[in-house]
C-alpha cells in the first residue's frame, strides 16, 4: 500500500480501540516469567552448551600469541575458538569494528575467544586459562587533546546567510562551550543469543535484538552465507535503546562455538564486558554561539560540535536539531567525528538530539537571561512553522508553542523565583528550569501478514517489542481495522519467518509498524470482499467491519463465518514514498523541572518532572506515557550521574559495570507527569501517528541544568552535573 497522506477524516478518528488506554497484552506473561528472553529459551535447541567470551585487554594492536591448551583440558569444556583460529570475518555494513577473527585488536574488550562448556561456571573458569600476548600500538583516546589539534570541522552541514556578520552586529550574543559524556545503554537484559549452527549449514538464532532483517543480513555478510539459511527469533527484548540495533559478539561467538562443538550454544555478554565490547553514545564537545536583537529575536546560530568514533564510524551528531528548531536567518552547524580508539560508538536513544539539546537548551536559557526575558516567552518568540533553512518547507504540524504554554500553566511556572539562588527551604536550595525538545518523526516501510480463521485474527511481522508496547498497539490496530475485539487478535513478533517490518529504532517503530499492519488488514478486507457470495461484487471500501461482523449493501455476515472454515491469509506493507520530502515532520515537547540542591553537599534531588508532548496521534496513552517516563528517567541519569570515564592511557571505559556507571533508580525519580496534546498528523501515517520513544529523553538534561542554575546560581555546562561541578 502506498501512503500519500491519510484522508482528512478516517477510521482512526472515530476509533474504539486505537488511541485508548489498553494494558500491555504481554504484560502478564512478562511479570509472571512466562515470556522467555533469549538466554532462557530452554524450550528450543536441545542439548545447549554455554559459551563464555574473552575480551582483549589492549585497545589497539595485534595478538602475537594465544594458547588455549589448558582451557581445552579443563573439565566440561567442549570447544574453544580463538580469534587466531578464524580468518577475519567480514565487516557487516552496520559494524564499524570487526567482530571476530584474525590477530588485529581494534578496541578494548573486543572478543578474542569463546570457551564452550557444559556449564557457565566451567566455561568461565576455562576462559581464564587462555594465555594471550599482545603487541600494543600507540593510539589516541583523549577527545580534548584531539580537539586541540583539530584544524577545522570540515564542511558544515548547513551554512545559511552570513553568521559572522549577524553575530558582529547583534546587541546580545552568547558564546559558550558545553560537554556531554559518553553514555552506555545499560539495558536490563544483556546481549544474549542461542545459536544452533551444529551442521555448519542452516543457522537458527534466538537472540535479543531490535532489528531482525538488518541483523539477519549482517550475519549473512559476516559469515559469507546465504541469508535464506539463517532464521532469527527475538520475540521479547529486555531493553535495547539502540544497543541492540546491531549484530554483536554474543551471536557471533555462539555461532562459532556451535559450529565447533556441533551443538547449540548460548552466550550472554557478561555485564562488565558490555560497556567496552558493545556500542555506546560518544561524548561531545559543543560550542554554541547565538545572536539576538534587543527584541529577543534570534538572528544567528553557530553550532559546532565534535564527538568521537572508531575510524569509519560517524559519532554522535549533536548539531542536527539546531537546523530547524528555532527561527533565525543566519545559521551554521557543523559536526565532526574525531577518530579515537575507544570502543565502537553508535546510536543510543535519540542519537544526536539527546546530546545536542542538552547543550542548545542551556544556551537558550542563557540567552533568555541576557535578554532579561522569560525563557518560555523567548522560545515562543522564536518559534517557526517552516524549516528556517527552506521557508518553502513547512512543518506538517508543530504545536511547540502549545506545549510551552500548557506546560507553564500546569507547572505553575509564573510563581517561580526568578533570582538564581534566591529560594531556600532549610538546607535545600530550590530551583525551577525548563527546556524545549525536538526529535524527528521518521517512518520506514513496514510489512505484516494477517491470518483469519473462525473470527480470530493472527498478525505476523518481524517487528520487535523492546519493552515499548509493540504487541499491544499492533493488536489495537488490527482489532480496530477488522472490527474485532482485542481478545480475538493474536500478535506474533520478532521472527525472520514473518514479513519484514521497520523494526524498533529511531522512534520510527510504533508509527511504521502499525501502518504496515493496517495495510495488511486492508489487503485482507479486499480478499474477503472478493469472496463474498452476494449478487453484485462489492468493493472492500463498501464494507464495514464492526463488532465481529461484515456489513454492507445486502451483506450482514459474521467474520467468524468467512472462508468456510479455511484460513484466509493476506500480506502487505506500507510504502511511504517521497511525498514527505516537501515537509518537515517532527515531534515536540516542553519539559519543566523542579530540583532541590543541598546547600552544603551539592547533592541534587529531582522534585518534579513535567513533560507536555506534541507527537501525533497517541496510539495508546498507557504505553506512550511509559515511553516518555522512561526517556525522562534516562535523561535524569544523563544529567546527574551517567558518564563513561575514559582511561586515557589504556583506552577503555573504567566504570564498566552497573556499580561504577550509575543509572537513575526509583529513589532518584520523583512524581513524573506526562501530557499529550491531541495532534493527529495526517502527513505522518494512515493512523496519523508519530513516535515518542526518543522524544522523552530530549531536552530533559538541559531543563535539569537550568533548574540547578536557578537553584544555585552555578551555571554548569558539563554533564553529568555531579557535586564537584557545583562547588
Ligand atoms: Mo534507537 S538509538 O535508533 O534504537
Amino acid at each position: 500500500m502506498d501512503f500519500n497522506q491519510a484522508s482528512e477524516e478516517n477510521l482512526f478518528d472515530h476509533a474504539r480501540i486505537v488511541g485508548k488506554p489498553h494494558a500491555r497484552i504481554d504484560g502478564r506473561l512478562k511479570v509472571s516469567g512466562q515470556a522467555p528472553y533469549a538466554y532462557e529459551r530452554h524450550d528450543v535447541a536441545a542439548g545447549q552448551l554455554v559459551g563464555y567470551p574473552l575480551g582483549a585487554t589492549i585497545a589497539k594492536g595485534r595478538i602475537t600469541h594465544m594458547d588455549a591448551t589448558q582451557a581445552l583440558k579443563a573439565p566440561g569444556v567442549a570447544a574453544v575458538v580463538t580469534t587466531l583460529d578464524v580468518a577475519p570475518l567480514n565487516r557487516a555494513e552496520s559494524n564499524v569494528a570487526r567482530l571476530f577473527g584474525g590477530d588485529v585488536v581494534e578496541h578494548y574488550h573486543q572478543a578474542i575467544a569463546v570457551v564452550v562448556a557444559d556449564t557457565l561456571e566451567r566455561a568461565r573458569g576455562a576462559a581464564n586459562l587462555i594465555e594471550v600476548r599482545y603487541a600494543e600500538e600507540d593510539a589516541e583516546f583523549d577527545l580534548e587533546a584531539a580537539l586541540e589539534r583539530l584544524q577545522n570541522l570540515g564542511e558544515p552541514a548547513a551554512d545559511v546567510g552570513d553568521v559572522e556578520a549577524a553575530i558582529a552586529k547583534a546587541p546580545v550574543t552568547l558564546d559558550a562551550v558545553y560537554r556531554t559524556s559518553a553514555q552506555s545503554h545499560a539495558m536490563m537484559e544483556p546481549h544474549a543469543s542461542i545459536v544452533d549452527w551444529s551442521d555448519g549449514k542452516a543457522m537458527t538464532v534466538w537472540l535479543s535484538n531490535q532489528m531482525i532483517a538488518w541483523t539477519r543480513q549482517a550475519l549473512a555478510t559476516t559469515f559469507d552465507i546465504d541469508a535464506d539459511a539463517i532464521r532469527l527469533e527475538s520475540p521479547y527484548v529486555g531493553g535495547g535503546f539502540g544497543g541492540k540495533l546491531w549484530l554483536r559478539a554474543d551471536t557471533v561467538l555462539a555461532a562459532l562455538g556451535s559450529r565447533a562443538a556441533g551443538r547449540p550454544v548460548k552466550v550472554a555478554l557478561p555485564r562488565p564486558l558490555m560497556f567496552n565490547n558493545t556500542t555506546h553514545r560518544s561524548a561531545t564537545i559543543q560550542r554554541l554561539r547565538i545572536a539576538a536583537g534587543e527584541d529577543g529575536r534570534i538572528t544567528a546560530f553557530d553550532h559546532a560540535a565534535v564527538s568521537h568514533t572508531l575510524p569509519g564510524g560517524s559519532g554522535e551528531d549533536a548539531v542536527n536539531q539546531t537546523r530547524c528548531f528555532y527561527a533565525g536567518e543566519n545559521r551554521r552547524v557543523a559536526h565532526h567525528a574525531i577518530d579515537l580508539h575507544l570502543p565502537e560508538s553508535a546510536d543510543m536513544r535519540a542519537p544526536g538530539e539527546a546530546s545536542g539539546l542538552a547543550a542548545l537548551e542551556i544556551a537558550m536559557d542563557e540567552m533568555a537571561e541576557k535578554l532579561d526575558m522569560d525563557p518560555v516567552e523567548f522560545r515562543i518568540l522564536n518559534d517557526t512553522q517552516v524549516d528556517p533553512e527552506d521557508p518553502d518547507k513547512p512543518f506538517s504540524q508543530r504545536h511547540f508553542v502549545e506545549c510551552l504554554r500548557e506546560g507553564a500553566e500546569r507547572f505553575g511556572w509564573e510563581a517561580r523565583n526568578r533570582t538564581p539562588g534566591g529560594r531556600r527551604e532549610g538546607a535545600w536550595l530550590i530551583g525551577h528550569g525548563m527546556a524545549g525538545a525536538y526529535r524527528g518523526a521518521p517512518t520506514l516501510d513496514s510489512g505484516a501478514r494477517v491470518r483469519l480463521a473462525r473470527g480470530r485474527l493472527v498478525v505476523e511481522t518481524d517487528m520487535t517489542d523492546i519493552g515499548t508496547g509493540s504487541y499491544t498497539i499492533i493488536a489495537q490496530t488490527a482489532a480496530e481495522t477488522m472490527g474485532l475485539a482485542m481478545e480475538d487478535v493474536e500478535v506474533r513478533l520478532g521472527n525472520s519467518a514473518y514479513p519484514v517490518s521497520s523494526g524498533s529504532g529511531g522512534q520510527f517503530g510504533a508509527a511504521s509498524a502499525t501502518a504496515g499492519v493496517y495495510a495488511a488488514c486492508l489487503a485482507l478486507q479486499k480478499k474477503i470482499a472478493a469472496q463474498l457470495k452476494v449478487g453484485a461484487q462489492l468493493k472492500a471500501e463498501e464494507l464495514r467491519f464492526d463488532q465481529g461482523r461484515i456489513l454492507g449493501e445486502g451483506v450482514d455476515l459474521a467474520l467468524a463465518d468467512v472462508g468456510d472454515g479455511d484460513e484466509l491469509v493476506a500480506e502487505d506493507k506500507i510504502h511511504f514514498g517521497d511525498f514527505k520530502e516537501g515537509l518537515q515532520i517532527g515531534t515536540f515537547a516542553a519539559h519543566f523541572i523542579e530540583v532541590a540542591v543541598h546547600a552544603y553537599t551539592g547533592e541534587t534531588r529531582l522534585r518534579r518532572m513535567l513533560a507536555v508532548c506534541d507527537a501525533g496521534r497517541i496510539l495508546n496513552p498507557i504505553t506512550a506515557r511509559s515511553q516518555v517516563l522512561g526517556g525522562m528517567t534516562m535523561a535524569a541519569g544523563a544529567a546527574l550521574s551517567e558518564g563513561l570515564e575514559v582511561d586515557r592511557a589504556r583506552g577503555f571505559f573504567t566504570n564498566h559495570d552497573l556499580a561504577g556507571y550509575e543509572v537513575a533508580v526509583h529513589a532518584d525519580i520523583p512524581e513524573q507527569e506526562v501530557v499529550f496534546l491531541e495532534t493527529p498528523d495526517a502527513a505522518s501515517t494512515p493512523l496519523k501517528a508519530k513516535g515518542v520513544g526518543e522524544l522523552g529523553i530530549c531536552g530533559v538534561p538541559a531543563a535539569i541544568a537550568n533548574a540547578v542554575y536557578n537553584a544555585t546560581g552555578v551555571r554548569v555546562r558539563d554533564y553529568p552535573i555531579t557535586v564537584d561541578r557545583l562547588v
